[in-house]
């Protein structure tokens, strides 16, 4: 190919050097605290009566817009060493999310929830985030109403408003498991009048984390993991916990890497992460023939010169210990590079396959049935592209595949790999990968 000549990219870009499927890559590659549990954290704040202590936050974009938000609102983000960051939002003064940071990032709905309980109102704007499908907030309005919330919304933003007395504990079914959904309800009802039941509530590991940062300071929450959160309101603030919280490992990072060792790793270590939480896809990979050995920390991948390629196996994205959403892209990848015919089927959102063209254009055999429904046939050979990925996990699968490739790709949208990937290119050097960020 022309190499990178020509692209026309807004903001930093990546070259990758492929190494044309030569198990190349080795070391040990540690994995970093997770986004996704990292930011209700942050969330969680507002109900502290002094600063929060995280320890393990990536050095992530997302992070950045989260601390810009809480800033905004009267409280301040400070960060105290390489991973440690104080959040003390006992100042907060607004209950509005300002406009840009808040629509670019889901997560900064989870904020309705604190400020709703705190200040009696919270307005934001519709959250944006990844362009996966549909991402509409109905649950969260309806299950705001059942705590005694009245409820508004026109073209700029939502407007919430407990009644005089505060928000009160209601029993709520999510006629659909969400993750911040059950988080931003979760953080309502910790200083909401009376009990509230959550049920059909997400099981993902970052609800348990934040449940038991609720806990820690003296929240009373039983059910986390289950189907059913009960939550005792209270409507004092959270007493601040002795020690710093450490943020869970990014599991879909942990993942990722699994897959990338399994295709290119002569032998790598991923560390600092937690096998159990991606345990389905530990499961699938083995019987694909990877060999895998774990510890309660750490996965060891070994594979020899010569293997035979894995075999190909179909999924069906779930709610956790489902196999997630958030791995459906880089799990094509390995895909492309397995024996035989598999068909993926993603059951949360309705826009995530649209990266399988580009995997197209590498040279993947990928038939796209319908918004839900793709089907890989292995193993292909790549070859380098030019490549813009959709949303950050697909990035992070973008870098993957370009490395898995013959030849040099350009992965476009590096802003959107660096909303959830703490310094990618950097990490995966260690291990032998040449990519070079080119900033725009
Ligand atoms: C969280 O998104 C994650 N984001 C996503 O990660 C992840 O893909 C997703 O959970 C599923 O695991 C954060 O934690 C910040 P949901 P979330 O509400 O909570 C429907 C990443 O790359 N729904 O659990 O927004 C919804 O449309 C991101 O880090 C409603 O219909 O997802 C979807 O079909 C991408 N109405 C399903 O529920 C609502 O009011 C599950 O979504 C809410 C959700």
């Amino acid at each position: 190919m022309k190499a990178y000549d020509g692209v026309a990219m807004s903001g930093d870009f990546f070259i990758v050097n492929g190494l044309g499927g030569k198990r190349a890559l080795a070391g040990e590659l540690p994995v970093r605290g997770s986004k996704n549990a990292a930011l209700p954290a942050f969330s969680a704040s507002l109900l502290f009566d002094a600063p929060l202590l995280l320890s393990n936050v990536p050095r992530i974009s997302d992070v950045a817009a989260m601390g810009d938000i809480i800033e905004v609102l009267g409280g301040k983000m400070e960060r105290r060493s390489a991973d440690e960051i104080a959040v003390d939002a006992r100042k907060t003064q607004s209950a509005r999310l300002p406009h840009e940071p808040a629509k670019k990032m889901r997560a900064s709905v989870i904020l309705a929830g604190p400020l709703l309980a705190r200040f009696g109102e919270a307005s934001f704007p519709h959250p944006g985030g990844c362009v996966i499908g549909a991402r509409p907030i109905d649950i969260f309005m309806d299950a705001f109403e059942k705590m005694g919330a009245h409820c508004e919304e026109d073209k700029q933003e939502y407007r919430v408003h407990a009644p005089k007395t505060g928000l009160c504990g209601a029993d709520i079914f999510f006629r659909q498991p969400t993750v911040t959904g059950t988080e931003t309800l979760m953080l309502a009802a910790t200083r909401a009048r009376g009990t509230t039941f959550l049920r059909n509530a997400a099981m993902e590991p970052e609800v348990v984390f934040l449940a038991e940062l609720l806990q820690s300071g003296g929240a009373d929450i039983c059910g986390v993991g289950t189907p059913t959160i009960e939550i005792r309101g209270n409507k004092q603030p959270l007493l601040a916990p002795k020690k710093s919280a450490r943020v869970i490992p990014d599991r879909i990072e942990a993942g990722s890497f699994l897959i990338l060792a399994a295709l290119l790793g002569k032998e790598m270590l991923i560390t600092n992460c937690i096998p159990e939480h991606i345990r389905i896809l530990i499961e699938f990979l083995r019987g694909a023939g990877v060999s895998i050995e774990e510890t309660n920390t750490a996965l060891r991948v070994r594979t020899g010169a010569t293997l035979k390629p894995y075999k190909s196996f179909s999924i069906k994205t779930h709610e956790y210990p489902g196999f997630p959403t958030d791995l459906q892209a880089p799990l094509a990848v390995f895909l492309t590079q397995a024996s035989g015919e598999a068909l993926i089927h993603e059951t949360i959102f309705d826009g995530r396959l649209a990266y399988t063209s580009d995997l197209v254009s590498m040279g993947a055999d990928i038939s796209l049935w319908d918004a839900h429904r793709a089907t890989v046939r292995g193993p292909r050979k790549l070859k380098g592209r030019e490549l813009h990925g959709p949303d950050l996990r697909a990035g992070l699968a973008y870098l993957i595949a370009a490395l898995v490739a013959r030849g040099t790709s350009v992965v476009g949208n590096a802003a959107l790999i660096d909303r959830g990937y703490e310094r990618i290119e950097e990490r995966l050097a260690s291990i032998g990968a040449t990519i070079e960020r080119v900033s725009n």
